[in-house]
């Protein structure tokens, strides 16, 4: 049913075993521009599909491409984005014990820069990156003050990004850590998210409670399953927390 940010702040304030799946939308506020809304990364002028260079064969095959997109577009966002009050909300209600644990597909850091402890990056992250040869690590940093095409290795492999791209699986141990938050919580809130991307979007049909909270820009499917719906920004909800 819809709900106001009133009636959101008691389920919150009332619930004490509580986990939060988050999406692109909640990095809106510190501008980072998500995927699917109008302003948002898949709906710019490219010359291809982002979802086909943010793959795993586009990687390996078009790595230069791939690169061009994925600092211009992905990294030079993140690295001016500070977080914002969700991030620092949800910091704050995972000390005072309330938030168990953030479940997001968001590759920004921003959670755990916010102080967040326990965060499951579904879709991994580009502040930890690896040669594809022999898995020596370099920091976001090295990646986007390189200055070749294509960021390679010393020992010549090309160096990727720890992200889970299209065609990729998501790691065994995030999932099942994810499960496990999911299913025993009391209240799980879900924000920032278009919920269409599987399996990530999957993971919410394992909460059991009756404490089902949406705050989302738009309209998500299978809305009428979910028990509090509001449609506005996160930021009005989570402020309320700070
Ligand atoms: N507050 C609340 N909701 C917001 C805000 C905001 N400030 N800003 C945007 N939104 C909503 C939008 O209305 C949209 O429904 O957040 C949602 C973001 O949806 P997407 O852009 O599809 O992002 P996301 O759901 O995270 O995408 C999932 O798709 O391409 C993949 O790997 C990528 O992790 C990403 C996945």
């Amino acid at each position: 049913m819809l709900a106001s940010v009133d009636d959101i702040v008691n389920v919150i304030n009332n619930s004490s075993n509580i986990v939060f799946f988050g999406g692109a939308g909640i990095s809106t506020e510190s501008n980072i521009p998500d995927f699917r809304s109008t302003d948002g990364l898949y709906n710019m002028e490219y010359d291809y599909p982002p979802e086909t260079i943010i793959s795993h064969s586009f990687f390996i095959n078009n790595p230069k491409e791939f690169y061009r997109f994925y600092k211009n577009k992905c990294l030079k966002p993140m690295l001016n984005a500070e977080p914002n009050a969700t991030h620092k909300a949800l910091s704050k209600l995972e000390k005072e014990g309330k938030l168990k644990a953030i479940v997001t597909q968001n590759i920004d850091d921003l959670h755990h820069r916010a102080g967040s402890k326990t965060i499951y990056e579904l879709h991994g992250t580009s502040f930890r990156n690896y040669c594809t040869k022999c898995g020596k690590e370099y920091s976001i940093e090295e990646v986007v003050n390189d200055k070749n095409d294509i960021m390679t290795c010393e020992c010549g492999g090309i160096v990727r990004p720890d992200i889970v791209l299209y065609e990729e699986p998501l790691d065994d141990n995030v999932v099942s850590k994810s499960i496990k938050a999911i299913s025993e919580c009391e209240t799980l809130i879900i924000a920032g998210t278009s919920l269409v991307v599987y399996p990530a979007a999957g993971l919410i049909r394992y909460y059991r409670g009756h404490k089902l909270i949406l705050i989302n820009l738009s309209k998500v499917p299978n809305e009428d399953e979910i028990d509090y719906v509001y449609h506005g920004k996160a930021g009005e909800v989570f402020s309320r927390f700070l």
